[in-house]
């Protein structure tokens, strides 16, 4: 494994344009290094032409690379102030150093939500993206129980840590209290909340952190949407036709505020037999296919109720299971509609 000192000090042999090296003027930051021997980093070129910005960029990358170990680099430009010219930022979300920002959302409570975002998340990671998991629902929060993680969340120089579990960077409201006493939150101060946890944990750098929102379309999730501008939101919703309605109604909140629907996935569907693994429709399934055909939105995949699943999910046991092949494939699906 490569150490982060060794490339702290590898980036400090890199001049900054503005004089003193990249490190000591703070421009190199948010080094994250994988299993894998990728090494990310967010490189703050404020103040820089686009044709300088370029040339540190690879300059940088030319200094990483010869590091012993390291098999590729991923280096995020970020600029705050104004005068960089627009295109030498890349495409990425409204948060440095996260390229894209997922909210997976419903309109009803208790539809999957949590354990599909916990699963796409897993995949993801499988798929070798940087990823992390917010699990924003305040009131009930799953994502400790879904990873196994106990305890609570580090501060180190006044930044909360996410929790590293089964390859995703996890932080949920439930590592953040007394898990005996209940929270009271109003509206407004849960929302910023939230916005804060995404802007100012540190995450490093990350391709896409997944945002587990809580069940609805109220206060909460139309100012995570608006404040965060997420790339996209995925809707879980069950075969029922009530779960629909709800489903639709979370379409057109994400409609109203501009983000884009990435698509629907049908959670619950059909029944997986924990004796043989067939899958039987007591209740009927396909509707939200249907649905999402009708709204105009793709479909994502479907996911059977499955035993397995359930007891995986108390267990902290995300990702595996015969459901795994499920979650990879709409994981996929999901990655390429918003460009990952
Ligand atoms: N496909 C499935 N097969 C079996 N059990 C499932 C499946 N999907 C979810 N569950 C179970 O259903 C329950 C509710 O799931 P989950 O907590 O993910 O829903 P949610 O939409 O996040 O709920 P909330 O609205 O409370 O946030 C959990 O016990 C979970 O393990
Ligand atoms: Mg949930």
């Amino acid at each position: 494994m490569i150490a982060k000192d060794d490339v702290m000090a590898a980036l400090a042999g890199v001049a900054d344009p503005a004089g003193g090296s990249i490190v000591s003027s703070g421009r190199a930051a948010g080094i994250a290094v994988k299993p894998d021997g990728t090494v990310g980093l967010v490189l703050a070129v404020d103040g820089l032409e686009r044709a300088a910005a370029e040339r540190l960029q690879a300059a940088v990358e030319v200094a990483v690379s010869r590091l012993p170990g390291v098999k590729a680099t991923r280096i995020i430009l970020t600029a705050d102030r104004e005068g960089v010219p627009a295109d030498a930022r890349p495409q990425e979300s409204t948060v440095p150093g996260i390229r894209k920002l997922i909210a997976v959302a419903s309109g009803k409570g208790g539809v999957g939500k949590s354990t599909v975002s916990a699963n796409i998340a897993v995949a993801l990671a499988r798929q070798g993206l940087a990823v992390g998991l917010l699990d924003a629902d305040i009131y009930g929060p799953s994502a400790p129980t879904l990873f196994g993680i106990e305890g609570r969340a580090r501060l180190e120089n006044n930044r909360l840590q996410p929790a590293e579990a089964h390859g995703v960077k996890v932080l949920s409201m439930g590592m953040m209290t007394d898990p005996k006493k209940a929270i009271v939150w109003r509206g407004p101060m849960a929302s910023s909340a939230l916005v804060q946890m995404v802007e100012q944990a540190d995450w490093g750098v990350l391709d896409v952190l997944v945002i587990d929102l809580p069940p609805g379309t109220g206060d909460v999730q139309l100012t995570m949407a608006q404040k965060l501008k997420p790339d996209g939101a995925v809707i879980v919703s069950t075969p029922q036709d009530l779960a629909l309605i709800d489903a639709r109604r979370a379409v057109a909140m994400f409609g109203e505020v501009g983000v884009k629907v990435l698509g629907l996935i049908e959670n619950m569907s059909g029944y997986c037999c924990p004796a043989c693994g067939a899958v039987s429709d007591p209740f009927g399934s396909g509707g939200a296919e249907a649905e999402a055909g009708e709204m105009g939105v793709p479909f994502l995949g479907r996911v059977p109720l499955d035993i397995e699943l359930r007891r995986d999910s108390d267990a902290g046991r995300p990702g595996s299971g015969k459901q795994a092949e499920v979650f990879a494939a709409i994981a996929r699906a999901v990655a390429e509609t918003v460009g990952l």
